[in-house]
């Protein structure tokens, strides 16, 4: 069945499309919310499917601006995607990333990125793994740091209202050398991260904002909540980061020392962090981060052409890739990548892939060695990863998302 799929129009249709994935997490139609929502998702951003008249799925994306390594650009930041129960396996979802991804190309886009709720759902698609997150539980007898305290550091806790003029420029600093992260409106922080209803706090006390400066100057922040809990006398509980930012390694250190020594707690627990993360070459005990690994962002080139010619390289190339991609075929083919620039060619390609793993090499958190051993990359000229991974591989770090969106 062909379903009918077309952006939302007014505040019912978005709520009611929002609503299929509201569906999941046990929410209820909810039109105060979705007003909210609607600020920084805009309605036109908001696809529908309907089965005549009544709405069945819907898929969001955010207009954003992603650092890819060399800096932003556009980017459709999929989200609030779900097809409602009665509905499922019966195409809904594909004819909406269809009719997304079309809207995306059409708006300039030429990535599109996501978080996937299950890592099945989305390479189909045409997107890849672009990143990792790791989560830690750091019990604290093993929070030692191998550097004493920088004289320079000084830290206070702020209010969250403080915490909006405060926080956000510490955090476009490290967004502008960092890919994964997304700029952030007004309106997203308020909403988004400097929020602290009491139904979202799942048992814990309220959102903290930690603001730290060296020199006088602000260097770093972090949100976090406090689990206190006591057992047999002694502190059971823990500190859940929510979110720490902080511009270089001295900053990172000093605001990781103050979560790391807070007292009354038996561990410090974060989920959202880099794979590079700096403390563990700063920890005495790293092996006790017990970091584990899982996917982060996902990342789809959804105009090949357009997307490889828009981020920076380190390497002048060039080398050529045999694209394959069956969901958006325009982008298939040749594409040669010299000077920072990707043009159709009749050239022999060095590496032939698919559009998903360009998806996973874009931010820089893959290579294409890598892929080749993975045997999900074919090296059609000998020494062809190699080449392409001296025009890719740049001296940014980890592409690292914050945020699940
Ligand atoms: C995931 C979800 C959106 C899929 O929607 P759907 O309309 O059932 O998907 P489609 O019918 O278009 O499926 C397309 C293909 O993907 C497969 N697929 C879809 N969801 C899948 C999943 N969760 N796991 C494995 N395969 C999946 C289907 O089997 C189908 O495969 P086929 O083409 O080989 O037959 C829907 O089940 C849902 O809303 N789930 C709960 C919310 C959620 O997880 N949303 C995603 C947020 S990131």
């Amino acid at each position: 069945m062909a379903w009918d799929v077309r952006p939302t129009t007014d505040l019912e249709e978005f709520v009611d499309a929002v609503g299929a994935i509201s569906h999941y997490f046990g929410s209820e139609r909810n039109l105060e919310r979705a007003e909210r929502f609607g600020k920084v998702l805009p309605r036109e951003r908001m696809h529908a499917a309907f089965d005549g008249a009544r709405i069945v799925g819907g898929a969001g994306a955010f207009p954003f601006q992603l650092t890819v390594p060399g800096g932003p650009i556009a980017c459709a930041g999929v989200t609030v995607v779900g097809v409602l129960p009665t509905h499922r396996r019966r195409g809904v979802l594909t004819a909406m990333m269809r009719t997304q991804l079309d809207d995306v190309r059409n708006r300039g886009e030429p990535i599109a990125a996501l978080w996937a709720s299950e890592e099945m759902i989305y390479r189909r698609y045409g997107y890849g793994l672009a990143s990792f997150v790791g989560e830690i539980e750091l019990a604290s007898g093993y929070s030692g740091l191998r550097e004493g305290p920088d004289p320079s550091a000084s830290s206070r806790l702020i209010t969250l209202e403080e915490a909006k003029a405060l926080i956000p420029p510490v955090y476009d600093r490290v967004r502008a050398s960092t890919p994964g992260m997304f700029e952030r409106t007004q309106p997203w922080w308020d909403l988004r991260n400097l929020d602290d209803p009491p139904d979202r706090r799942q048992g814990g006390g309220v959102k903290n904002a930690l603001f730290l400066e060296l020199g006088g100057k602000p260097a770093a922040y972090a949100l976090y909540r406090l689990y206190p809990k006591f057992e047999q006398g002694s502190a059971a509980g823990h500190l859940e980061v929510i979110e720490a930012v902080a511009d270089g390694p001295v900053a990172t250190r000093e605001l990781w020392r103050v979560l790391l020594d807070m007292d009354w707690k038996a561990s410090v627990k974060a989920f959202l962090l880099p794979i590079d993360h700096p403390l563990q070459h700063q920890l005495s005990y790293p092996r006790r981060m017990r970091m584990r690994i899982g996917d982060g962002l996902w990342v789809r080139l959804v105009d090949v052409g357009a997307a490889l010619s828009a981020r920076a390289y380190c390497g002048e190339g060039p080398v050529v890739f045999e694209v394959e991609d069956s969901f958006l075929p325009e982008n298939a083919g040749r594409w040669r990548l010299a000077g920072g620039t990707a043009e159709r060619t009749e050239d022999d390609p060095d590496l032939a892939l698919d559009v998903g793993e360009l998806g996973s090499t874009y931010l820089g958190g893959f290579t294409f060695a890598e892929l080749v051993r993975a045997g999900v990359v074919r090296e059609l000229k000998e020494g062809g990863a190699a080449r392409a991974d001296a025009v890719f591989v740049t001296a940014a770090p980890k592409p690292w998302c914050p945020e699940i969106f």
